[in-house]
């Protein structure tokens, strides 16, 4: 290959109107294409545009080198899903699977080769908009997670047909940005970035991920873009990992907003530590030409290159793409997938899908035996998304159509015996400004012009004459996702102005939050005779919530992200370190964490892995087989019984914690180990059984990336088990050398 063929390949574009907009002419993706610059496409949309270029493509390049096609796939494709977050809040992965699995087809019917998921950044702090494509604040459900989407997208192999290549992103520690904003950076210890935002991405690579996507931010100030410790020394010397790197979108050229370099500096930087390919900025396209003749020699930041490791960096990374290309199968047939053999599953299959996973996402936090409903029933329903269509398909659905939605009012509407009422109450929002940003990638938020208190009364009156009032309420889809972090993450003003008016009534209320991260619920949670949180659901998000409303569908969803009390509250999570103030008993102003917080309202705050069911479940103590083990192989396991003393069967999800009382260094107060979810049937007992083992007892010690060591220290560890991260039993068992 010549050297302009072999930088070709590593341009990877944007469809965007495709090969030519109408009377004007040709596009830039067609100019690349004519000239043989373009390793491969994203974003196109449908069959026939993917063809037609590819079709270019083999025309311009010499050696018919053909393109692979990629597209955001993040929680379903044509099939809306959950929200990742949502979904991750059913802790079931075979579910997760199928979804993956489902999208997966969808998308190789369309010509899709990659697809950029799974997204794997462990998020802790709810102001940031991206949380919601996440599997929440824990690095272990992150990590079965992102194998169980690896598993689906990827099947048994990316080149069988129905299989996509999955993409693990944003590697790494995009979760740990700075006060929840988004693309801001990471300074954290070494540690944390190893157990915390690494760990899931070890899991996705151990399933055979055939690529990985750089992320925005930089870690410990070196962006990673240009972080060749992480890239080059971590993921590929260290994991052994042989598949393609991506850019983000024109993450290349922003390593000189960064500060680390003018553009052809950072194209370097950005080669060398491993970037593979180089998202729609084009900055390789147009700087390595000239770098792999004249080499670089950058004092103000310390960087050089002769020619000649420029070169050799060119065809390390067009190998990687021809590599790729070749695992895809692309280069026995640069029509695999384009030629309509994949037919796309079946419609209906999806639905029946996207239903059972949007009513097991649903976390049941209160329920003053309200739940389930019983028709017949007069229901007043109210709130800015009982009728909404377009919200409900969440961030990150870019194939998705809201016409797809069954809107709550819908599902609820078909139920015999079920007499409505609906009134919209209040807008999703009060400030133009606020909705024009929110309306800014469509219009999903609407404004109905009429008197705020004319449309409260009129909510108000509707549940009067009800009786019983079902409050749909939360955010809009773009209050989620790129670019949209919140400052105060909690129900938007006019919305808790809704609901303190309808409290007043005495009425009960079934609240029911379709949101893209963790709000700080507050009075919210008060006002509430039942709260479920239905995130943001995909297209059969509001029949879901209908089914758990009635029991058609039994409650079993957990929090994948604790609920802040305050939407001061934050960043949040369960698994924090000891400190050693305020001692217990001392320090009264303290107790609740902060000054300005009551007792009362630090209960809206719902712990990680909280979720009620519609049953009573016992744990019964757990039993150990022993509380002594030695050494590497030593293994103890415990066993637990659950109870269901309540009338309906229930699914649940028995969790496991770890807590390391005396260790070298602080450890977390107790960490997630295992989870296991079991059916039990109503009156009926079933048993959770876990083994642990060394593994488990394991931490990282790091002084610096390169340095790293898991370690184990001797001596006492507490097993906690229950059904959240809070509310379990303690077994004390000690593991000697
Ligand atoms: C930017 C986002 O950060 C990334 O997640 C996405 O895959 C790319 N854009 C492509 O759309």
């Amino acid at each position: 290959m010549t050297l302009s063929e072999k930088i070709g390949q590593l341009n990877l574009l944007a469809a965007g109107e495709g090969l030519a907009t109408g009377a004007a002419g040709p596009t830039r993706l067609a100019e690349r294409l004519d000239r043989g610059e373009l390793g491969a496409v994203f974003g196109t949309k449908s069959l026939a545009s993917a063809r037609a270029m590819q079709e270019r493509a083999l025309a311009g390049s010499r050696l018919s080198i053909p393109l692979f096609f990629a597209e955001d796939v993040i929680h379903g494709h044509r099939t809306v899903f959950p929200l990742p977050i949502a979904l991750a809040c059913s802790w079931d992965m075979a579910l997760i699977e199928a979804t993956a699995s489902h999208a997966a087809c969808e998308a190789a019917a369309e010509g899709l080769h990659q697809v950029y998921a799974p997204m794997i950044d462990v998020a802790r702090d709810p102001r940031w908009g991206r949380i919601a494509e996440s599997p929440g604040e824990d690095p272990l459900l992150a990590a079965r997670y992102a194998v169980a989407t690896v598993r689906g997208l990827q099947g048994a192999g990316i080149a069988e047909p129905g299989q996509v290549a999955a993409c693990l992103k944003h590697f790494v520690a995009y979760g740990a940005t700075l006060s929840g904003r988004d693309y801001d950076n990471a300074s954290l210890a070494w540690e944390d970035l190893i157990e915390i935002h690494l760990a899931p991405f070890v899991a996705g690579l151990d399933v055979g991920a055939a690529s990985v996507m750089a992320s925005f931010n930089a870690v410990n100030r070196l962006p990673m873009h240009a972080n060749a410790p992480l890239i080059d020394g971590w993921l590929r010397g260290k994991q052994g990992f042989d598949g393609l790197v991506v850019s983000d979108y024109t993450g290349v050229q922003e390593l000189s907003a960064h500060g680390i370099g003018a553009p052809h500096t950072v194209v370097a930087r950005a080669l060398h530590a491993g970037i593979d390919m180089d998202m729609v900025g084009e900055d390789y396209l147009r700087e390595l030409p000239r770098l792999a003749v004249e080499g670089l020699d950058a004092q103000d930041c310390d960087m050089r290159f002769t020619p000649a490791e420029i070169e050799g960096l060119i065809d390390r990374a067009c190998s990687r793409v021809l590599d790729f290309k070749a695992r895809l199968g692309l280069l026995d047939d640069p029509y695999r997938g384009l030629d309509g053999a994949i037919s796309a599953p079946p419609r209906a299959e999806g639905r029946a899908l996207a239903r059972r996973a949007a009513a097991a996402a649903c976390v049941l936090l209160k329920n003053d035996r309200l739940l389930p409903l019983k028709a017949p029933c007069d229901v007043a329903l109210v709130g800015p998304f009982a009728e909404d269509r377009a919200n409900m398909l969440g961030t990150w659905s870019v194939a998705g159509d809201a016409r797809d939605v069954v809107t709550l009012r819908e599902a609820l509407e078909i139920r015999e015996g079920v007499r409505l009422q609906c009134a919209r109450g209040c807008n999703v929002v009060d400030e133009a400004w606020l909705t024009d940003r929110l309306n800014v990638h469509g219009k999903t938020v609407e404004t109905d012009p009429r008197d705020p208190g004319d449309m409260i009364a009129e909510a108000v009156a509707a549940a009067r004459t009800a009786g019983l009032a079902i409050v749909a309420v939360g955010e809009a889809r773009e209050h989620g996702g790129e670019s949209s972090s919140r400052l105060a993450p909690d129900l938007p003003a006019p919305q808790r102005r809704l609901i303190d008016a309808l409290s007043e009534t005495g009425v009960p209320l079934v609240i029911v939050v379709f949101a893209s991260r963790p709000l700080a619920l507050g009075a919210v949670a008060d006002a509430a005779s039942a709260l479920l949180y239905a995130w943001h659901g995909g297209i059969a998000g509001p029949e879901g919530v209908a089914d758990i409303l009635f029991g058609d569908a039994a409650p079993s969803g957990r929090l994948a992200a604790s609920l802040p009390a305050h939407p001061g509250e934050v960043p949040l999570h369960h698994s924090e370190d000891p400190t050693g103030r305020p001692f217990r008993g001392r320090f009264e102003k303290f107790r609740t964490g902060w000054l300005d917080l009551s007792d009362d309202a630090a209960a809206a705050r719902y712990p990680f892995g909280f979720g009620l069911t519609y049953s009573r479940l016992r744990y019964d103590a757990p039993v150990l087989s022993s509380t002594r083990a030695r050494g590497d192989d030593g293994k103890i396991e415990l066993r637990v019984t659950v109870t269901n003393e309540g009338d309906v069967d229930a699914l649940e999800t028995v969790q496991l914690y770890l807590s390391d009382p005396v260790a070298r260094v602080t450890r977390p107060a107790r960490r997630l180990i295992d989870f296991q979810q079991i059916a039990v049937a109503s009156r009926q007992a079933a048993t959770a059984r876990f083994t642990v083992t060394l593994a488990q007892l394991r931490y990282p010690l790091a002084p610096s990336l390169e340095d790293a060591q898991m370690v184990w220290d001797p001596g006492s560890f507490v097993l906690h088990v229950g059904p959240n991260s809070r509310d379990t039993t303690a077994a004390e068992i000690v593991w000697e050398r």
